[in-house]
């Protein structure tokens, strides 16, 4: 009897999180060399182009998961943990991204100890929050074409494909093929092979287990045959959402279920959003509105992508689209519809660097600042989180395109109804009307600005842009209570509705103004003014 209580004593706490615990979640994605540095280290030296090491740790994070919280966040994933390649420096600099595999069964002792990792993971746990790991089983790096086998984890080369460079556009060559290239190439696993299998299941289960690890992000999933992911993460037990690096649809969503992945990174709709949104641009709405359609029809669980519009290999999106409102309007696009919002470290900071790796910039040079987008980011996250857990419905609710013209789009998913525009900062004498669910004279508030709106005649609720291409997310006040939003309650849900239900008499025009606008609204305002040099001969 005793022996038995002790045994069930000795397991450890089961933390690891299913791909339904991961739906309502939000992920801050970050690079480990670049988060933070120890509170000692000089600060003026982290250049992106010398693709070196910075000095970010485990515990680094683990110091400074503030920012993360207090923006929201309910998840971290951080760049690999692996030991990476140690050798003279190659003409792609050092490994300090971390997807440069040496063995994968050691931890990479740049960023820490084991100890170190196992704290992060506790630290995260305590805050209520998941760890995700990115995870490279595809490839290991080598700096020849005939490397020395002994240093890996697979020493035999029939544990990997022959040497060939990859022919994009043929599967078989993508998957059996080695990315990199002659200077770097990254010898490719042959993932069929029973004992790749089991090395690679005999490691992970461990792994996932001492860590407490929640969920793992696969890196080039596309390049491993499909079969090789239900038994590998079957037997890491948790969330897989693996890297399908394409834009059509068609190509992703086969990754997408039992005989796949739980789910991809949605570059799908990034590609969309680039098109939609981006300025300059083609700014092509429609681009966005058909790859909705095409998601839902091809995916099987679209609420279990991860909608991004940054990450460690395309360009900051501040690099491809200059204006600010072109960032809030298509970041907002991936909390409010479906799929588990994702932002890339320095993307709450406008950060703008181009490709790799001019995309991978240390964090610290922004001083961790309360930006206008760190705050769009907070209030993005606290309705999601609120409408996750304070309201039934709206996580597993599926979006509804409600209008769309070739300035904008008008959505819907469970109660909450948001309107965006591609027209970027300057004012432009252009609306969009949105046909919402909504009787007439329901009271909403745009959460974005705290304004509040009622609904018009025929449930019409119509943006202007006057003052230029500011987002909406409308939302009833009914719902609000328990948000803490717009000085709606935090935490008690009441039936009292927001000031304003009884301004019926109003009720002829489209859409009515009954507050000021708040300080967020005033500062889009401003920024917009000084954008265009205005500011002078307006104050
Ligand atoms: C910090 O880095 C700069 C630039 O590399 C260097 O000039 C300076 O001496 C360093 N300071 C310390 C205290 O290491
Ligand atoms: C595709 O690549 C594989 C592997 O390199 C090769 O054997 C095959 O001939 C290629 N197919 C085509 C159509 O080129
Ligand atoms: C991969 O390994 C399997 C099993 O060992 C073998 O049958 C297959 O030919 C290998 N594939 C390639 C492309 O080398
Ligand atoms: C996630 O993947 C695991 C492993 O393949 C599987 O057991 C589980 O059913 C999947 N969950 C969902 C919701 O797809
Ligand atoms: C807009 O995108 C759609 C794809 O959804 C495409 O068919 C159309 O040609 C694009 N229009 C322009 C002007 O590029
Ligand atoms: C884009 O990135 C490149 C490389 O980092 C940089 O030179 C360029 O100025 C960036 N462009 C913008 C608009 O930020
Ligand atoms: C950022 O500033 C806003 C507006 O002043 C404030 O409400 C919020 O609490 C600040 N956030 C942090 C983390 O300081
Ligand atoms: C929802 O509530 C659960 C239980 O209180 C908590 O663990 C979780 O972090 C919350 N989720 C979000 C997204 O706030
Ligand atoms: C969402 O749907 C899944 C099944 O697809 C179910 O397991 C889960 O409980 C639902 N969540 C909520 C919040 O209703
Ligand atoms: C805005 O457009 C409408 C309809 O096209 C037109 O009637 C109105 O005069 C325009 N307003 C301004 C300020 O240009
Ligand atoms: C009322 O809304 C519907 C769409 O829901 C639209 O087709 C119709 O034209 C609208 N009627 C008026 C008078 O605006």
């Amino acid at each position: 009897m005793i022996n038995f209580f002790l045994l069930l004593a000795l397991i450890p706490a089961v933390f690891c999180a299913t791909a339904e615990q991961w739906r309502g979640r939000s992920i801050y994605q970050l690079i480990v060399d670049r988060y933070a540095l120890p509170s000692s280290a000089n600060t003026t030296s982290c250049n992106p182009g010398d693709q070196t090491w910075c000095g970010g740790t485990w515990t680094t994070i683990r110091e400074n998961l503030d920012y993360i919280q207090n923006a929201g966040f309910t998840a971290i994933w951080i760049s690999p943990v692996s030991q990476n390649y140690e050798g003279p420096r190659t003409v792609y600099g050092d490994a300090y991204h971390g997807y440069w595999i040496a063995d994968v069964t050691k931890l990479n002792d740049r960023f820490g100890t084991a100890d170190d990792l196992k704290a992060l993971s506790d630290e995260l746990h305590k805050r209520g929050m998941y760890l995700m790991v990115d995870v490279v089983v595809n490839d290991v790096m080598a700096t020849s074409t005939q490397p020395d086998l002994s240093t890996y984890y697979f020493t035999d080369w029939s544990q990997y494909h022959p040497y060939c460079p990859i022919d994009w556009g043929n599967t078989t060559s993508e998957q059996d093929c080695w990315l990199g290239d002659t200077k770097v190439p990254l010898p490719d696993l042959n993932t069929t092979n029973p004992t790749v299998v089991d090395g690679y299941t005999a490691w992970i289960t461990p792994l996932v287990e001492q860590f407490n690890i929640d969920g793992l992000r696969i890196d080039a999933a596309k390049h491993v045959d499909k079969q090789f992911w239900p038994v590998f993460c079957g037997a890491a037990g948790v969330y897989c959402i693996g890297e399908v690096f394409d834009d059509d649809p068609v190509n992703v969503a086969i990754y997408q279920g039992p005989d796949a992945l739980n789910a991809t990174l949605n570059y799908p709709v990034y590609g969309a959003l680039v098109d939609a949104f981006a300025i300059p641009g083609t700014q092509n709405m429609s681009a966005l509105t058909d790859m909705i359609a095409l998601n839902k029809q091809l995916f099987k669980d679209p609420g279990l992508l991860g909608n991004f519009l940054e990450d460690q290999d395309v360009p900051r999106w501040g690099n491809l689209s200059v204006d600010p409102q072109s960032l809030y309007n298509a970041m907002i696009f991936n909390f409010m519809s479906d799929g588990i919002p994702i932002v890339y470290y320095g993307q709450e900071q406008g950060f703008h660097g181009g490709g790799d790796p001019w995309n991978r910039e240390p964090l610290w040079t922004s001083g961790y600042a309360n930006s206008t987008s760190y705050q769009l980011v907070a209030t993005l996250n606290q309705l999601r989180n609120f409408l996750v857990n304070g309201t039934s419905g709206w996580l597993n609710s599926t979006m509804e395109v409600l209008t769309t013209t070739d300035k904008g789009i008008g959505f819907v998913k469970g109660d909450i109804v948001t309107v965006l525009t591609n027209i970027g900062s300057p004012p432009q004498n252009v609306s969009i009307a949105v046909y919402t669910p909504w009787s007439v004279n329901t009271v909403l508030t745009n959460i974005l600005t705290c304004e509040q709106w009622q609904v018009g005649s025929n449930g019409t609720v119509e943006m202007e842009y006057s003052k230029g291409g500011e987002p909406a997310i409308f939302a009833p006040n009914s719902l609000l209570p328990g948000s803490g939003l717009c000085g709606f309650s935090g935490s008690v849900k009441t039936t009292t509705p927001g000031s304003g239900s009884s301004q019926g008499a109003a009720a002829s025009s489209a859409l009515i103004e009954l507050k000021r606008p708040s300080t967020l609204m005033s500062a889009f305002v401003l920024f917009v003014l000084m954008f265009f040099g205005l500011f002078g001969t307006v104050a």
